[in-house]
């Protein structure tokens, strides 16, 4: 199959390039800067808050291979910090590279996609894609955006054999703690004092959380499906239960079970 997939350079995008390409697909990925090359892999240089881009990087895998398989897309970062403390050039690279990165893959691979009549599209959201996560709301708010326009984009693709399916991982070591942008400045740990506990959980959480070929893996699965399910929890057993008790409990108790998790050691 050719598959394209976006942000190769480190984590998840990395160990799905090596797994897809070492099962034999035409993968074709994306980089912003100098990576050690995997063999069998093609590179794309590009940013993919950059439309123009997208599309001419989507028209050379056309011209190579005259077709479009599957599209993962997973670049991505984020933005930690109170909400009130983020500036709007910070909103707008969080919303540009998460969710317009997407919106710009997916608008160059959907006419090649439609006119086989076949396609799968792969996103990364997150378990933040479905709880607002305090101190990582803007990059919360990226993801659900990505949730609510996968929901439709996979009922308006259907007719046209595209699956669409969301990958939601909890925490995974990766490069995304190192390259989170943070809050640093000192009013904000002054006027939001749980600031402090939450982020230094977070990272906790994340440097010890799963390895990143488990999520590779997985997207190697629903690759191989023919029907795959719409969207994977892919974590702990502690954040599935998460997911399942977010949409079992009254939102009162879920805020104040998340609530109380972030603001213990
Ligand atoms: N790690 C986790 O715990 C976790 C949990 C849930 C969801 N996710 C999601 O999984 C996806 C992959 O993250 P990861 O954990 O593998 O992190 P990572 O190791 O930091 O990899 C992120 C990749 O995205 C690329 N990227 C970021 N912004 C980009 C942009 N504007 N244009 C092009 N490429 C860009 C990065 O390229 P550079 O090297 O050039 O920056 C890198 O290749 C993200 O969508 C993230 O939100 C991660």
């Amino acid at each position: 199959m050719v598959i394209f997939i976006t942000g190769i350079s480190s984590g998840f995008g990395l160990e799905t390039a090596r797994v897809l390409s070492q099962e034999g697909h035409a993968v074709y990925g994306t980089v912003r800067r100098d990576v050690a090359p995997l063999p069998q892999v093609k590179y794309l240089r590009l940013d993919v808050r950059d439309a123009k881009a997208v599309q001419q990087a989507v028209q050379q895998i056309i011209e190579a291979e005259s077709r479009i398989d599957v599209l993962v897309n997973n670049a991505g970062m984020g933005i930690g910090g109170p909400l009130e403390f983020a500036t709007e050039e910070e909103i707008r690279e969080q919303m540009d590279a998460n969710f317009m990165g997407l919106v710009h893959c997916v608008d160059a691979v959907l006419p090649y996609m439609r006119k086989q009549g076949s396609g799968k599209i792969i996103a990364l959201s997150s378990i933040g894609g479905l709880m607002g996560l305090p101190f990582q709301g803007f990059y919360s708010a990226s993801k659900f955006a990505i949730e609510g326009y996968c929901e439709a984009l996979r009922l308006e693709t259907k007719p046209f054999g595209i699956t669409v399916t969301v990958i939601r991982p909890g925490d995974f070591s990766t490069g995304f703690t190192d390259s989170r942008k943070k809050a640093t400045n000192d009013e904000a740990f002054r006027a939001y004092p749980a600031y402090q506990k939450a982020i230094e959980k977070v990272e906790h959480d994340e440097t010890g959380g799963l390895k990143p070929q488990i999520v590779a893996h997985k997207i190697s699965k629903v690759v191989r499906m023919k029907h795959p399910r719409y969207g994977y929890v892919v974590s702990s057993f502690e954040q599935r239960l998460s997911v399942f008790l977010k949409q079992i409990l009254p939102a009162k108790w879920f805020a104040a079970i998340l609530g109380k998790y972030y603001n213990s050691k």
